[in-house]
């Protein structure tokens, strides 16, 4: 019998088109819809980014208006979402809030059933607009140590990134702030086919509903070798350990020799290394632009020696590069969130992408289903 070629990992296999975004390792560039990461971070709204992600264009200045006022007015927690998540442990992860909290908003959607193109675009807004509240409330109630608390409410004047930012700590957001999480979400919003979208074009591909599709991904996001990764970040960083008042040599003197015990001792170091990009990651430079940013607002230089130290010692031992999760995490940390929450951060953005390819995958559907060579014993009988 021929040998057959098993391509483990789907490495290098590409299994269908897209128009959502494009990868390109050799140029280190990521393009959603044709336009440059880079640019729509610096230049657009997350609004903007959705709407372009979900349709293909920009929105006009009136299509944006209608865009934001239909998010806005999907913010608030579901009642029966609070209710779901406070009878879930504190020692459950926050994924399996978000997993859930997107299972419990399917099960109760207008048109949970209906799958036609518009029905799929409303849930995604839907989705979209109603997850912040879900993320921001688990870390409330989880600071609030049992106490029974209310959620923030959303406010009508604030932009997603702003009204995200206010719902978690119920503080006016700053705007220098603001920014970066919105670089944050335009950046964590669509990578083509990496696992978690995979997972999502796999259950779309079944016929199964959009909800369904992106509860799976969540699924698969949660893992450390995907979207788990920027809180991994977040425990190596404070398993060299975090000191305040340490200068940004020292820090960076620490973390390198920590790098290169771990790495003596053929640990993987999350944050490091990608599928695609063997030469760095397109999106990092603009994420690590938002951490100093951040470094520089909240005063904070340890956390850049720690970053630098290890960013330098992976470099020189085996010449592999970030990924965004490694300047995100750290990100999210000064912001003020919880290690645990940054991964449910990365769900509230990569919404818009799983849903894009949810309505992609429908577009021109054909069930997902490879095959295996079968490596187990002979055929046997009983006796
Ligand atoms: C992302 C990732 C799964 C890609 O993996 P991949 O394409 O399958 O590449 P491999 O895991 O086979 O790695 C190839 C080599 O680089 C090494 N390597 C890759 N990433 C590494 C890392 N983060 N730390 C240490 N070594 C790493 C592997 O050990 C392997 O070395 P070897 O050939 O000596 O065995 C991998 O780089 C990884 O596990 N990174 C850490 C998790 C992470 O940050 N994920 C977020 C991705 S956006």
């Amino acid at each position: 019998m021929a040998a057959v070629e098993i391509k483990k990992g789907l490495a290098g296999v590409v299994v269908d088109y897209t128009a959502i975004s494009k990868v390109n390792p050799d140029t280190n560039s990521l393009l959603y819809r044709g336009y440059p990461v880079q640019e729509l971070a610096a230049k657009c709204s997350f609004e903007e980014v959705a709407y372009l992600l979900w349709n293909g264009e920009l929105p006009t200045k009136e299509e944006l208006a209608e865009f934001t006022a239909r998010e806005r007015a999907g913010r608030a927690l579901d009642p029966v979402v609070k209710t779901v998540i406070d009878a879930l442990p504190t020692t459950a992860h926050p994924m399996d809030v978000c997993r859930t909290a997107a299972s419990v908003l399917g099960a109760r959607h207008e048109l949970a059933e209906v799958s036609t193109p518009e029905a799929n675009m409303k849930k995604a807004i839907d989705l979209w607009a109603a997850m912040p509240a879900v993320v921001a409330y688990d870390q409330r109630r989880r600071r609030a140590d049992g106490e029974a608390i209310e959620p923030v409410a959303p406010r009508d004047d604030l932009g997603y990134s702003a009204n995200f930012l206010w719902m978690t700590f119920g503080e006016d957001p700053v705007e220098e702030v603001v920014k970066a999480f919105n670089v944050s979400m335009i950046l964590y919003a669509e990578h083509s086919f990496n696992a978690s979208t995979f997972t999502a074009r796999v259950v779309t591909s079944t016929l199964s509903d959009l909800h369904s599709a992106v509860t799976a991904a969540i699924g698969a996001l949660k893992g450390p070798l995907h979207g788990g990764a920027n809180e991994a970040v977040m425990h190596t960083f404070e398993e060299i350990g975090i000191r305040t008042e340490e200068s940004l040599e020292d820090a960076a003197a620490r973390a390198k020799t920590w790098m290169e015990q771990a790495l003596a001792q053929k640990k993987k170091v999350m944050g490091f290394g990608h599928r695609v990009y063997k030469h760095g990651d397109s999106r990092v430079p603009t994420m690590k632009a938002a951490l100093d940013k951040m470094i520089a607002h909240f005063g904070r230089p340890e956390i850049l020696g720690l970053y630098n130290g290890l960013e330098q010692a992976m470099d020189e031992a085996k010449a592999i590069k970030p990924n965004l999760d490694y300047p995100a995490g750290p990100t999210y940390h000064l912001m003020g969130f919880d290690t645990p929450t940054f991964t449910p951060l990365f769900v509230a953005s990569r919404i818009t992408g799983w849903t894009a390819h949810v309505m992609e995958q429908l577009g021109s559907n054909s069930l997902i289903r490879p095959l295996s060579e079968y490596n187990g014993v002979d055929e046997r009988h009983l006796p």
